[in-house]
């Protein structure tokens, strides 16, 4: 069978961890071009994967004016440039794997479905998590009847404070003008597409959501904090957030982020990423006086027509980072934390002396949860497969996406976060009749 070939489209963190797996994968995958206008980027993939000039492109409008010179496109463009990147490749004949979120509100996502449907292209959304063995195991047990009926969901993902501070806080999706995304869409809209996963074929029907921006902000700020925190801050020493201790004194973790303006230094060293820090690098700046307007906690409610009520916690600035899911169905229970790698079932049992039953499964992928198959507990490389698989001709597996599987997910976390800034109670309208009218 031949490998599929696909255009690296945004050569940034992430669409370099899915193309990865033509490295170790020929047999599934050929890397054949790339477009970014970003000069050192597209420099780096042209080495690594051997590409010609001509398959070298500064826009993914500029690949699309080409036509189509491979099957699908890798979309790992930022979230406000999903949709005007996608549309144009979709056009010319790609399919595609799209980053998430697909898009950054409801008009956009319904031109991106409407535009797959046109041209009868295959887009699937990198809802990585679908493909941890974690989730996959438990959506396995959902649909072989284990639990029953699902009466109850709840989830929480606990954005540790290393994580809050280098994405939310200093970073690049810190600001909803900038990035066009919610913290919600941006950080969870894997957990509302897990619970939309889990409950398949019934629709959810009301969302509420309550949040705020309560401690990075500049009234949070300890007395004698200055701007940047190698500046001009007399508490630096003392402070959770210093940018010397997540950043100098941790170089490997996030690099990705936070040295990105160093890309065009071949190997900084600790100098000049002092230097960064204590000049233009944003990560530098203190967390408590930054331009970040997203929220640092929210908890969503939702009510699926069936009756069954989900709650979904995103907390920021915690300890450890942490996922967890409680799904309560009317036989028992699935519980189990994505970190620990592993979950309980526990099911009712009324014989004397029994109440219940409790089994426990360990996925076993350990350490940084990053392993063989990429990050994400373990769903990053797993995905990139199954995208392959499929176009190959195989069959998909459970955690298979089309575009409108991911609508739901999508239109739960706008209305959830319009919700909340409205302080109303919202409806989702049911998806055949919006099909229909689309
Ligand atoms: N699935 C997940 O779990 C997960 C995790 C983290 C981030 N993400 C999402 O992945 C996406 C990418 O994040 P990242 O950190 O890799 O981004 P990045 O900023 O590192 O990369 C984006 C790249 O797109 C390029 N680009 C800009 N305009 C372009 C255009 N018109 N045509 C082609 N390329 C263009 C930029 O130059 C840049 O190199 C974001 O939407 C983010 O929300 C998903």
């Amino acid at each position: 069978m031949e490998p599929i070939t696909a255009v690296i489209v945004g050569a940034g963190h992430r669409a370099m961890t899915y193309a990865s797996y033509a490295k170790e994968h020929p047999e599934a995958l050929k890397i054949v071009g790339v477009a970014d206008p970003n000069p050192i980027r597209r420099k780096m993939v042209a080495e690594k994967y051997n590409l010609p000039p001509e398959n070298c492109f500064s826009s993914a409008e500029e690949l699309a004016l080409r036509g189509k010179i491979a099957d699908a496109v890798i979309n790992g463009t930022m979230d406000k440039q999903h949709v005007p990147t996608s549309l144009p490749l979709l056009e010319a004949g790609y399919h595609m794997l799209l980053e998430k979120p697909f898009s950054t509100n409801e008009e956009e996502m319904w031109e991106l479905v409407r535009a797959a449907k046109k041209y009868n292209r295959h887009v699937a959304i990198c809802h990585v998590l679908r493909y941890a063995p974690f989730y996959a195991a438990i959506r396995k047990l959902v649909l072989d009847g284990e639990i029953g009926e699902i009466v109850n969901i709840q989830t929480t993902e606990h954005v540790s404070y290393h994580h809050l501070a280098v994405s939310f806080v200093r970073g690049k999706w810190n600001n909803k003008q900038a990035c066009a995304s919610s913290m919600l869409m941006a950080k969870c809209c894997h957990d509302l597409d897990l619970i939309m996963w889990m409950k398949s074929g019934i629709a959810p029907s009301k969302v509420a959501s309550f949040g705020s921006l309560s401690q990075f902000k500049p009234e949070k700020a300890p007395q004698g904090a200055g701007k940047r925190c190698l500046v001009d801050c007399k508490v630096e020493q003392e402070c959770l957030y210093s940018a010397r201790k997540h950043y100098l004194d941790e170089p490997d973790r996030w690099g990705m982020y936070v040295w990105e303006l160093l890309e065009d230094i071949e190997n900084p060293t600790l100098e000049d990423k002092e230097r960064s820090l204590k000049t233009d690098n944003p990560h530098g700046r203190c967390v408590y006086r930054c331009d970040n307007d997203v929220v640092d906690r929210q908890s969503v409610i939702i009510e699926f027509e069936d009756g069954c009520t989900i709650t979904h916690n995103m907390i920021g600035g915690t300890a450890r980072p942490s996922r967890s899911i409680h799904l309560i169905g009317t036989l028992g229970e699935i519980q189990g934390t994505l970190e620990d790698s592993k979950f309980v079932v526990r099911k009712i049992d009324p014989r004397p002396g029994c109440e219940y039953t409790e089994e426990v499964h360990d996925l076993n992928v350990t350490g940084d949860m990053h392993g063989a198959f990429g990050g994400h507990g373990g769903g990053d490389l797993r995905l990139i497969a199954d995208f392959c698989q499929f176009l190959q001709g195989g069959t998909p597996s459970i955690s298979s996406t089309t575009i409108n599987d991911s609508i739901y997910g999508h239109l739960v976390g706008f209305r959830a976060e319009e919700a909340r800034l409205e302080g109303k109670v919202l409806s989702i309208p049911k998806l055949e009749s919006m099909l229909g009218e689309k």
